[in-house]
């Protein structure tokens, strides 16, 4: 372990090779109480690019009014060209949305959906129905010019308002989505509630409804630290894709119960044991969520980074 890395002991029956899709300079930053400057975000994207992330979401073409911390997508979009060996999805809810992402040269847009009622509500200011339908001709569009779609579904496991949230119910929307031609579906632990029981039950249910596992992403928020194992359940079930923010940053706005996502370096300390490749230097990327928690005035909550980033000194 001297060299920050854990000793990799490969445990049958996982993939070689995982993905990681960061969200810290989307989701980890759009819940910042004071908003961080564009150069700053900036600069943070192409240090994650620099230790090896390949997928860094960066903004979302949202309502300024909902989300005022990303309110400067237009300002920070152009200052991220520079950046050959990433790609840079956004977020895109409507036709304004994918209007303003196509204008930047957005290649990969995100919908996000709900599964329940109550945060499609409060997210979008619609019902389930009205944001598929509001989704659909964003598809259509993005795919007609050629632009990957990933459709992120909230509330799979529990809900803020509505409690546990039943499996059939987040596959019937789940489907609905995938439906309209989404690539990638990212299963959303918004709250942080799901156990590896529950996650190995909604992949089952996903993959006997038509869902191709490849086409799946999971994205754990880290509330009840089960994130970690939730992920490992779901590399179990085949899952290559995983959504992580550098440092542990995150939560959404409109989910008071929203903590940060799980860590993209303890994911990373994760896969590095069990030898599986991520393409991320871990040393980078620590000393970029160091970096980035100076900039945000208090220590990051990832486990890995206090305990690399105090090796270190
Ligand atoms: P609305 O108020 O219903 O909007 O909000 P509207 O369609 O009635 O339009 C009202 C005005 O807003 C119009 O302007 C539109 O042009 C403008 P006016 O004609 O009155 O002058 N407008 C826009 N302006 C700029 N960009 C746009 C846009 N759209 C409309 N894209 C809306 C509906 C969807 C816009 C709003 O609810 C919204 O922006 N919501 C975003 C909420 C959000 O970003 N939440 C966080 C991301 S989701 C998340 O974090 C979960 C995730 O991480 C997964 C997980 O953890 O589960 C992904
Ligand atoms: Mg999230």
């Amino acid at each position: 372990m001297s060299n920050g890395l854990p000793m990799s002991v490969p445990s049958p029956g996982l993939p070689p090779r995982i993905r990681i899709h960061e969200v810290g300079a989307r989701d980890g930053l759009q819940n910042e109480k004071t908003v961080v400057p564009t150069e700053v975000k900036a600069e943070f994207i192409h240090r994650l690019a620099g230790a090896g992330l390949t997928t860094i979401e960066a903004t979302s073409f949202v309502h300024p009014k909902w989300v005022p911390q990303l309110a400067d997508a237009e300002q920070l979009f152009p200052q991220l060209r520079d950046i050959s060996g990433a790609c840079l999805p956004v977020l895109v809810p409507n036709a304004r949305g994918l209007e303003r992402a196509l204008d930047l040269g957005a290649r990969r847009i995100a919908v996000f959906g709900s599964a329940t009622e109550s945060f499609a509500k409060a997210n979008l200011n619609r019902t389930v129905d009205e944001s598929l339908a509001m989704f659909e001709p964003v598809v259509d569009q993005a795919r007609t010019a050629g632009m990957h779609v990933r459709g992120y579904l909230s509330m799979c496991f529990g809900d803020p308002w509505e409690g546990p949230v039943p499996v059939a119910q987040v596959i019937s929307v789940a489907r609905r989505l995938m439906d309209l031609g989404c690539d990638e579906l990212s299963l959303g632990d918004t709250i942080g509630v799901a156990t590896p029981g529950h996650v190995s039950a909604l992949l089952t249910g996903l993959e006997q409804a038509g869902v191709a596992t490849q086409s799946i992403g999971v994205h754990f928020h880290d509330t009840y630290g089960q994130a970690l194992s939730n992920t490992l359940t779901a590399l179990r079930h085949g899952v290559t894709t995983v959504d992580a923010s550098a440092g542990g940053l995150g939560g959404c706005p409109y989910a008071k119960s929203a903590t940060g996502n799980l860590a993209t370096e303890d994911l990373v300390w994760m896969l590095e044991g069990l030898g599986i490749e991520t393409g991320v230097d871990l040393g980078r990327l620590t000393a970029t969520s160091v970096w980035m928690a100076g900039q945000l005035g208090r220590p990051s909550p990832s486990r890995t980074v206090k305990a690399l980033s105090h090796q270190e000194q």
